[in-house]
Formats: C-alpha cells, structure tokens, sequence
C-alpha cells in the first residue's frame, strides 16, 4: 500500500540530521513501498524547491559516499512541503486537503510524525483529530512519538490521555532509538535464539550487570533542553531502562509487539521502588566542570550530566542482583556496553593466586561504537606454571557482516510503515519508567544530597561513583570500547 509520512517540525535538526537520510536510505536499498511521499510541516515559509534542496545538501552531508545526487533527484520527487502552524486549524484542514490531492484519491497509509519541540505534541495531536485526520476510515493512520514523553509520570500520563482521545494504543509510536540498534536488538537473539546463555542468566551466576552509555561529547548547543532534561530524563528514563529491560525480561512466548512489552512492563514493575534513602544510598550525580559556561546554562546550574544508580529487580531470577545504570557528557570516551558479571568460582584448587584476585568471567555486550560481543574467562598461561590470565573471545559485526550497521531510525521509520510496534515503547510502560525516575529526581531536585560532584571532562564521571562502587567491594568496567 502506498504510504504518506507527515513531518511535523520539518524545518528541524531531527528531519534533516536522521529521518530524511534514513528514509533516503530505505529508498536507496529498496525497502520503501513503492509509492512513498514525505510531507513536511513546520512555520518556516519555504519555497516549492527550497526544503528539498535544504534537505538534499544536509543529507550529502549526513551520509556522505553513500549519497548519490541522481538518486536523490528521484527520490526528492516525493518530498513536498506544507507551510503551517500547530496551533492554527485552519492550517491542519488544508493539509488535509493537501493530502488528499497528493493521495489523487488512492488509499494510503497515514503517517504523523512528532518531530516538533515536545509542548506542541498535544497541540498537534488534537489537532489532528479535529480535522479528522486519525480515522482509519480506509487505510491505516499512525502517529510517532519522539522522545522526550513526558517529564515525569503525571505529564507522560496527561500525554498518553490527549493520544487516546484521537488514536486508539495501537496507532500509537513512541520512538526510543536505542531499541533501534542492531545490537540492542541482537541482545533479544543472544538471550533467545541461544541455548547456552539461559542457564546462566540469573542471580545464580551473575553477581551484578553494569550498563553504560558513555558520551564523550558535551551538551554542545542543546543547552536549553539540556536545562529542563538533565542525564536522568534524557538517557535514564528511556535508553538506559530500556537495555536493562531487554536484559532482565522473559522470553516472550513470540516476538509480537504486545507479547514483547509485556515481558518489559514486567520487569519495570519489579523495580523495587526507591525510597528517599535508598535514593541517597544509591544514586551518584555528577555535572563536568564547564557545564555552567555552556550556551544558555545557568552560572549555578545543579543540573547532572552525569549519574549513576543502583537497583534490583525483585523476582525469582534477579532477587539481589543488582544492576548498576551509569551514563555522563564529556566522559573519556564514546561507548555504550552492557557487561553481565558473573560470579567469581566458588572454590579456587590451583594455588598461587588468591582466589580474591581471580577475576570472574565476564560478558560484554558492546552496543557501540564497533558492535559486538566479548566474552572473558580464564586460561592458562602457557610454560608458567599454573599462572592464568583473563582473556577473551570476541566477535564483531563488522567482521561478520560486511554491510554498513544501519543508522537505527532506518529500522524503526520501516517498522512504522509495517504496523509492527515490537520496538515501541508503550503506554503503560513510559508510564511504569516514569515511576522509577520520579522518586529519584524528586530527592534530586528537593535536598543537596547526594552532593553534585563535580568532574574533569575526559574521566569516567566523578571520582565519587568509582569510590562508591568500591565500597560495595566493586568495580566499574571502565574500558574504552573493548571492541574496536
Ligand atoms: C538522545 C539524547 O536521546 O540520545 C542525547 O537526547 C544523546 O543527549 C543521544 O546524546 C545518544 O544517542 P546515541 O545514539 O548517539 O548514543
């Protein structure tokens, strides 16, 4: 079925940094229905040719080599742009005369993407109803989500209500583009397509499970939103409690959307909720000594760029595992890994080195950069006696697989076009994430404690979190990508 994609906030860094390259992309492999047209809506008072060359010269620029300028030519044919404003009807009911003119009356799937600044999201969700344009009269009609979804729970709730006045939950997308990564998905397979791994996959065997997103990186000029976000709704609440979702669930009786955030709505709900001293307990914040000269920050901004947390899952299968969040700007390096620590033997029969200093086997799944799996165990030193090393075996995408990893938004702009929401957050679950970051920000916000300590752009975040591992008798894997 033909297929019509809305952008809402057309003129934004979003359109032309990722979903236009990656729609450019699905077309340049063949993976587009065959009759595609991209309409842009935003204010900015564009030309008929003038959003198509924008977005020609940012997506050269974005995929370079990739990019092939005759190529571009045809798939420009399905970009059209719709000048309007979000907050006027009259502008919605002429796109939506537009639309039915592009469509010259053939069904076509609807849809909206919100790739605008989040306070127009209900705006232009209402919007959209009132000019009748979510009824799935005859073809589909789908609505996108761009993070942020909400700032804590009351507001994701208040959004996820103005969604259902017009769209029924499945019509419903709301992006996280970590679930679009090749490896965050790939951790689904290792868990699921693989026997060796379940076995193991428990407070059994792993003493705790570290996950990391590492940005070298500042805020750069995201100053403003960084201001109302901090790291705790801008990573923990999405990214990082979605890896630690993927890795603590069951295994979905099948890989269908519901059956899929089922098992993830689970975990979250087992999340033992923290309590103010628990917060205290277990939460590090730290912000990177030149935040507060950034564009548009405050001179005493208290907003963390950094923060690390610990918490358990309460079932049968983690019961005292806990399982440490760690993410922070401007750290030593880029990369994002998930390591399961298992635990150490429980009886060392070789002698010489103390069993206290044996290291345990570790798995890291490393989701970038360089993709890949490391496992790491022991072996014997070779003509040294019974001397052992930790070493490892690894595997790499890019050894295996000789295509380029597809940018994530490939993958989930097509899933979009299919109806499939495996790789969606929904509802109940934004809202249950929510409920695991709101008592901590609600700690954060309200006492000085735990003290925002500040670090050196280039570290593993403050010297605090390291301390604080230590004093559990732990210690971060801080390893710039193991994998290169
Ligand atoms: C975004 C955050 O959601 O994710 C950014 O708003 C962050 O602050 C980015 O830099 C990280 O994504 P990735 O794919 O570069 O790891």
């Amino acid at each position: 079925m033909a297929c019509t994609i809305v952008i809402f906030g057309a003129s934004g860094d979003l359109t032309s940094r990722k979903l236009v390259p990656a729609l450019y992309e699905l077309y340049r492999k063949g993976r587009l229905p065959p009759e595609v047209r991209i309409v842009g809506f935003s204010r900015t008072p564009f030309g008929p040719d003038a959003w198509r060359s924008k977005l020609g010269e940012s997506t050269a620029r974005f995929l370079g080599s990739r990019f092939d300028s005759s190529l571009w030519q045809r798939f420009a044919g399905g970009l059209f742009y719709h000048p309007g404003d979000i907050s006027r009807p009259e502008d919605f009911a002429s796109l939506a005369q537009r639309l039915d003119e592009l469509e010259q009356g053939r069904e076509a799937t609807r849809i909206y993407y919100l790739a605008t600044a989040p306070r127009f999201y209900e705006q232009a969700v209402a919007q959209l109803g009132v000019a009748r344009l979510a009824a799935e009269t005859c073809a589909p009609r789908r609505i996108v989500v761009e993070k942020p979804f909400g700032s804590n729970q009351a507001s994701a709730r208040q959004l996820n209500d103005a969604l259902h006045r017009v769209f029924a939950e499945p019509q419903v997308f709301r992006i996280d583009h970590y679930l679009g990564k090749e490896t965050v998905q790939n951790l689904l397979v290792l868990r699921f397509a693989n026997t060796i791994f379940e076995p193991l996959w428990n407070r059994n065997y792993v003493d705790h499970v570290q996950i990391t997103v590492a940005e070298q990186v500042g805020i750069g000029h995201r100053g403003e939103y960084y201001e109302t976000a901090g790291v705790m709704r801008d990573m923990f609440q999405n990214h990082l409690l979605q890896q630690l979702t993927l890795t603590a669930m069951e295994a979905p009786a099948r890989f269908e959307a519901d059956a899929v955030r089922d098992e993830k709505v689970k975990v979250l709900r087992s999340i033992r909720p923290m309590r103010p001293e628990d917060v205290l307990a277990n939460t590090v914040r730290g912000q990177y000594s030149g935040y507060r000269q950034e564009p548009h920050v405050g001179p005493d901004s208290r907003t963390a760029t950094f923060a690390a947390v610990k918490l358990f899952v309460d079932n049968w299968r983690w019961q005292g595992v806990p399982f440490y969040l760690r993410s922070g700007k401007a750290m030593s390096c880029q990369s994002t890994q998930i390591v399961v620590q298992f635990c150490r033997v429980p009886h060392m029969v070789f002698g010489g080195a103390p069993h206290s200093v044996l290291e345990a086997n570790r798995l890291v799944i490393q989701i970038q950069p360089a993709e890949g799996i490391q496992l790491q165990f022991q072996t014997k030193v070779p003509d040294a006696g019974m001397e052992m090393r930790l070493t490892d075996l690894d595997f790499r995408f890019r050894d295996k697989f000789a295509d380029d990893i597809p940018d994530a938004y490939q993958r989930l702009l097509l899933d979009v076009m299919l109806g499939d929401a495996s790789l969606f957050a929904r509802a109940d679950e934004v809202e249950a994430a929510w409920g695991i970051i709101d008592p901590i920000l609600g700690v954060w916000e309200e006492r000085a404690e735990p003290a925002l300590e500040i670090y050196e752009p280039g570290e593993w975040g403050p010297s605090a979190s390291a301390q604080w591992m230590a004093r559990q008798g732990r210690a971060w894997f801080d390893v710039c990508p193991v994998l290169r």
